[in-house]
């Protein structure tokens, strides 16, 4: 919609006494199209003109429909309802939308941003909570991108604490070397419960847990030796998940990497006399804030997650020079953010108002939670595999002879998944099925895609009738049915959407925007036929599914989705 209510201020300004700002923002989007297409409430002007704004929109109209030919004015109570005329209108909207890079800017021109995302824990499951900050940190990365910054993404591992001394304890006592290879996070993970189970009646073993923690802190061979071998065969693991999910990182930087960088941290809050002891522990306090004071050392002089946070947050400003730090992780952890920033607040570092948390809600699929302690877990590869399965099906259905069948599976599948955990506000939780998000109709990935797929068609059917894409023209004659005119106007609105779904960090604007268009789309092509015996008209609607599918497959890959050609 932006488009169009760029050049309404553009029109509206010779007639009214404000600057562009001021009439941008109160123009609306009337909530019917015989309201027209674009509506300025005249209260805007009511101070200045002394005058109701009724009278205002009458006067108004009436100079208005004097100056421009292009654009009808009709004064509607209070409002000056815009009816731009579809003929003239229509090929600069498809233009716009045809252009090369459409959507993409260079708003965040010389800024760096640095996203913390994904970021599970070696030795545990990869759970769900992990797989929406994979997702959204995703989505986000690419709309940063999209939008001229330069982005840096870490996956920050949780690769060192206590849990290892455990792990290592209980591999020493059950471990099997060849189930560690083959599947290490399984492996790991049963290890885990035994050791949680084992623990109640044997009780050396968390005295033996502590020690080998002990060991590796203190570099003892063996331990390191064991460690290594954890965490790499788990990354391996994670690695296959991050293919399947098409997502990449800029660094892959473990807790580890930051052990030698807290003593300086710890230092220096000393020196600044930050610190002070409670109950034997070294803690920041914050109470001005309201918040509980921030945990720096253990009582037994071990650093704790807080410290290393710090450590981190320093590096990746002075090493990785961001101004902007992000971190998308879980709700959950909203408060141990708070503190953290409010310590570098604290230290003097004045680029702590430019971290921000980024969090999110829980979310369910089926009614699994996907990771517990207690053993009880869904693994993602399992549920991608389930939805990858479904796709299967369904394609077998639609289109049997679908050469690349489980390829498009495999991208429609995941891409359900991962739509449905974008498609809704971040902060809300979600229970959603698979069955549901798996759908090729209704508010779902597959039906994006379909849609997507279904222009690819139409163009492939155009090119076989010599009518390529880069030709097209046509006539805009044929544009001016509502329906076209809606979807043109829809697809106007791309730009402002990835600004938006940006500036409030939400990939759910996109994917609500991307439903939006495939819906238009749909109707456009139910109720006009796009491929006629006329060249004039069929070139001039085969612009219209050009521009569709340059938005939609933008859209979708922007959220982290592939657009297959064929479904
Ligand atoms: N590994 C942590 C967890 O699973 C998330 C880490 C988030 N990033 C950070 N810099 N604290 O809870």
């Amino acid at each position: 919609m932006t488009i169009l209510l760029e050049w309404s201020v553009e029109k509206l300004q010779p007639y009214v006494e404000l600057t562009s700002n001021e009439i941008f923002a109160v123009l609306e989007v009337p909530p019917r199209p015989e309201l027209g297409d674009v509506a300025f409430p005249c209260y805007a002007l009511a101070r200045k003109w002394k005058k109701s704004p009724e009278a205002i929109a009458g006067e108004l109209a009436d100079r208005f429909n004097a100056g421009a030919s292009d654009v009808r004015a009709e004064a509607a109570g209070s409002y000056l309802n815009l009816f731009f005329d579809p003929r003239q209108w229509a090929p600069r909207l498809l233009a716009a939308a045809l252009e090369h890079e459409y959507g993409y800017s260079a708003d965040g021109e010389g800024e760096r941003v640095v996203i913390d995302l994904s970021s599970p824990n070696i030795a545990k499951p990869f759970g769900v909570g992990h797989l929406r900050s994979t997702m959204i940190g995703n989505a986000l990365a690419n709309l940063y991108r999209a939008s001229g910054y330069e982005v840096v993404t870490v996956n920050h591992i949780g690769d060192w604490g206590t849990q290892f001394g455990k792990l290592m304890a209980a591999y020493k006592r059950w471990g099997d070397e060849e189930q560690l290879k083959q599947s290490p996070i399984r492996e790991s993970l049963r290890l885990y419960v035994k050791f949680h189970e084992e623990t109640e009646q044997d009780e050396t073993l968390e005295d033996e847990g502590r020690r080998w923690f002990w060991r590796l802190e203190n570099g003892d061979p063996e331990a390191l030796k064991l460690w290594h071998y954890f965490v790499s065969f788990s990354l391996e693991e994670f690695e296959r998940v991050y293919a399947r999910l098409g997502v990449t990182f800029n660094h892959t930087l473990g807790e580890s990497f930051y052990n030698d960088k807290m003593g300086a941290v710890v230092e220096q809050l000393r020196e600044q006399q930050l610190l002070v002891e409670s109950d034997g522990a070294q803690v920041v306090r914050l109470d001005d804030q309201g918040i509980p004071p921030c945990l720096i050392l253990k009582s037994d002089g071990t650093t704790i997650y807080p410290t290393r946070d710090l450590a981190t947050a320093l590096y990746r400003r002075r090493e990785m020079k961001a101004d902007r730090l992000l971190y998308v992780v879980g709700g959950e952890q909203k408060l141990h953010f708070q503190q953290v920033f409010s310590v570098l607040q604290r230290m003097g570092m004045d680029w702590a108002v430019n971290c921000e948390h980024i969090p999110f809600g829980l979310m369910k699929i089926d009614g699994r939670k996907m990771s517990t302690r207690k053993g009880q877990v869904v693994y993602l590869d399992t549920v991608l595999d389930e939805a990858v399965r479904k796709a299967e099906a369904i394609i077998e259905e639609k289109n049997a002879g679908l050469a690349n069948r489980r390829e498009v599976a495999e991208a429609v599948g995941i891409g359900a998944i991962v739509f449905n955990d974008l498609k809704h506000s971040r902060m809300l939780e979600v229970d959603f099925s698979l069955d549901e998000a798996i759908r090729f109709e209704g508010e779902t990935g597959p039906y994006v895609q379909y849609t997507a797929a279904r222009c690819y068609k139409l163009l492939r059917t155009g090119m076989t009738r010599g009518l390529a894409v880069d030709e097209i023209a046509g006539d805009s004659v044929y544009l001016t049915g509502p329906a076209a005119w809606d979807c043109l106007k829809m697809l106007g609105a791309f730009p402002a959407m990835v600004k938006e779904a940006l500036r409030v960090h939400e990939p759910s604007v996109l994917a609500r925007y991307l439903l939006d268009v495939s819906q238009s789309f749909n109707r456009f092509y139910h109720q006009e036929r796009v491929l006629s015996e006329s060249t004039e008209e069929t070139l001039a609607k085969l612009g219209v599914v050009a521009a569709t599918v340059q938005v939609l497959r933008t859209g979708l890959e922007l959220l982290g989705l592939k657009a297959p050609q064929q479904i």
